[in-house]
């Protein structure tokens, strides 16, 4: 246990963290490497803070590997890292069991090739008993398809006369999204030094605190996801409220 392991309050933790893994083009490029030299090393900063999360006790793990928008990057690009993310996968299997973890996926793996895509489902039946930490793996999605693809799904019962507009509420919606019974984000954190959240849950990062650091993926390590966390708990969540209606409500 570090020195900054014991600043962490324990009975405070985040449920779910969400994670925007950005920079590794860049941290490639300051080293006269190829961007995709980002990807891979960015791989080691994926297992140390599945390791790190599930050692604290974290439920949910939210990672954002491949939007939408990315598909539209040079082709070699887009292969390389879906190979990439399809392999580790694969390869971490059998440790993911090992460590109780529970991987899920959320976005449009119906783009993937039918063989990347029955790869990551193989990985998901064989993790699906995992009782501790689940990490969910964002793989070809932005908030907009997810909250269209919702609607769609809405408009059809309508139409169908089994549910009546009336009957959609805020718990409806939430239970259309691919993070349907995965609570809120409670920290949204992004690496690589920007401060926007390119089409990441909308919907649910409502009330999430944001934490931006200039850190790019590959460098974010252990040590680094305990100080989002210790910024985490410096903050005072309101909901809306007063100050002082949250610090009635806590005694
Ligand atoms: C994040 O790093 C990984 C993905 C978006 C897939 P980038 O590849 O976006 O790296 P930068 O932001 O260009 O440095
Ligand atoms: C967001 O990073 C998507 C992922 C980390 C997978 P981008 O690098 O694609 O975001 P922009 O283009 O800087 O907004
Ligand atoms: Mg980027």
């Amino acid at each position: 246990m570090t020195h900054q392991t014991e600043r962490i309050d324990m009975q405070r933790l985040p449920r779910h963290i969400a994670i925007i893994m950005d920079g590794n083009g860049r941290w490639a490029r300051s080293r006269g490497n190829r961007r995709t030299d980002g990807h891979i090393v960015g791989v080691e900063s994926v297992r140390a803070v599945i390791e790190a999360a599930s050692e604290l006790g974290i439920g949910y793990l939210t990672l954002y590997a491949f939007s939408t928008e990315n598909w539209n990057r040079p082709r070699e690009e887009v292969d390389m890292l879906l190979n990439l993310i399809v392999s580790v996968l694969a390869n971490e299997t059998e440790g993911m069991k090992r460590n109780n973890v529970r991987l899920r996926m959320i976005g449009d793996i119906d783009r993937l090739t039918p063989e990347a895509r029955a790869s990551l489902e193989n990985s998901m039946a064989e993790t699906s008993g995992g009782t501790g930490l689940q990490v969910n793996l964002a793989i070809s999605y932005s908030s907009r398809w997810e909250i269209t693809e919702a609607m769609k799904k809405l408009a059809q019962l309508a139409a169908e006369g089994k549910i009546k507009p009336e009957d959609i509420t805020e718990e409806t919606i939430s239970s259309h999204l691919t993070t349907a019974s995965i609570p809120d984000p409670d920290i949204l954190i992004r690496t690589g030094g920007e401060q926007r959240v390119s089409n990441y849950l909308l919907w649910q990062i409502a009330y999430s605190e944001l934490y931006f650091t200039d850190i790019y993926w590959p460098d974010f390590r252990k040590e680094a996801l305990e100080q989002a966390i210790i910024d985490y708990q410096s903050r005072e969540r309101r909901f809306g409220l007063t100050s002082d209606q949250i610090k009635t409500a806590k005694k």
